[in-house]
Parts: C-alpha cells; sequence; structure tokens
C-alpha cells in the first residue's frame, strides 16, 4: 500500500530520490519545499506506507497556479471565454523513481493531480489543467489520459475542466 503525503522538511528522503532526469530530480532535492513554503507551488509525493521517516520517495508531483491568455488556449475552448488571461492549474512537474516505473504509479499520480485540480476549480475556478512535457515521449505519456496537444507535436498540453468532471463520473 502506497500512501500520498504533501513534501514535508524532514520527513520525506529527497536526496534519495531519482527518476532519471536531473532537472527533476534537482527540482525536488533543491527547490521544491522552498517554492511550497514560498506559496508558489504544492509538492506532493507517493510513499509507502507504514515507512518509517526520512520515508523513500517512491514519485511525485507539483503542481501550481498559472494565467493563460488567449493564444495559450486551444482554439476550440477560446470560444466561450472572455479576452483576458484565464486561471488554470499547471501540472508543474512528475516524476517517478527508476526503480519504481512500471508499476503504475505515473497513473496513480495523475489521478491525484486530477482528483487536486476538480477541488481547485471548485472553489475557485479554473479552466482546465495544463502540463509542459519535457520531450516527446512524456508528450506521448500525458496523451495517454487524455490531455491535448495545444500544437501538432507540441510540448504543451491541456485538459478542459469538463473532460476533467466527466472522468470522474460513475
Ligand atoms: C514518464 C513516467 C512519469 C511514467 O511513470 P510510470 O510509473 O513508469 O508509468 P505507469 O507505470 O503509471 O504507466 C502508465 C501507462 O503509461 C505508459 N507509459 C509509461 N511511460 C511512457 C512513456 N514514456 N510514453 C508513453 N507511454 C508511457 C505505460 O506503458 C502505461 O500504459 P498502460 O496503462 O497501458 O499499461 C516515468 O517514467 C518518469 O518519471 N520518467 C522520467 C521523468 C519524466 O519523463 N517525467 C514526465 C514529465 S516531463
Amino acid at each position: 500500500m502506497t500512501s500520498l503525503e504533501r513534501l514535508s522538511k524532514s520527513d520525506h528522503d529527497r536526496e534519495g530520490f531519482d527518476c532519471g532526469v536531473e532537472a527533476l530530480n534537482d527540482y525536488l532535492k533543491n527547490s521544491a519545499r522552498q517554492a511550497q513554503e514560498r506559496g508558489l507551488s504544492s509538492t506532493f509525493v507517493l510513499t509507502e506506507e507504514g515507512a518509517s521517516s526520512p520515508k523513500a520517495i517512491l514519485a511525485y508531483y507539483t503542481l501550481s497556479l498559472c494565467e493563460v491568455d488567449q493564444s495559450g488556449i486551444p482554439a476550440s475552448y477560446r470560444r466561450k471565454l472572455p479576452p483576458r488571461p484565464c486561471g488554470a492549474v499547471r501540472l508543474a512537474r512528475l516524476g517517478v523513481d527508476t526503480r519504481q516505473q512500471g508499476r503504475g504509479y505515473g497513473k496513480t499520480l495523475i489521478a491525484a493531480a486530477l482528483r487536486k485540480f476538480l477541488f481547485i476549480h471548485e472553489q475557485a475556478g479554473a479552466i482546465g489543467l495544463f502540463v509542459d512535457a519535457k520531450d516527446q515521449a512524456a508528450a506521448s505519456f500525458y496523451s495517454r489520459f487524455g490531455f491535448e496537444r495545444l500544437e501538432e507535436d507540441g510540448l504543451t498540453l491541456f485538459m478542459p475542466f469538463k473532460t476533467i468532471q466527466e472522468s470522474f463520473k460513475e
């Protein structure tokens, strides 16, 4: 069994995490907690339930708020929106430790991020969830879950709130 927890200073072993992408490892080790303390983003880590502290981090994701103008919104959703920047949420980082990849944790964290998005959407409004993939492989990973590319072969993807709501309907 695993547990999803908000990143904390002493409970989680940030140094031991390695997803194979230095920029993502580095962010978790050196920036995620400070960004959280400054109110810039929030990071959630997946750990083994009952693990002793500092717990190994199996996977993590980071969410932040963002504003997008018309040019950053897929054409099909632009019509109903006012011609000014709109609030949205960004899945800013996602990484699974190399020793844990292929076990469904990436999928688990995307589902968790979508649930968190819905909460933010209900409380404050947000047009959808954006993600910047680091490369084409990552973009095709996100496409599997219903994210749409803003441009053909582009690395920014979007999922509108209605699609996210639908995905949780029985
Ligand atoms: C990409 C990553 C998050 C996937 O995590 P994971 O836990 O190995 O993925 P899962 O086991 O949850 O796989 C879910 C599905 O996505 C597929 N998948 C996994 N990696 C994929 C990839 N790179 N491209 C396309 N599909 C992929 C799996 O085959 C699986 O398909 P299935 O549901 O039909 O079996 C992980 O490999 C990782 O952290 N990579 C390094 C960092 C990175 O690329 N982050 C992406 C954000 S920029």
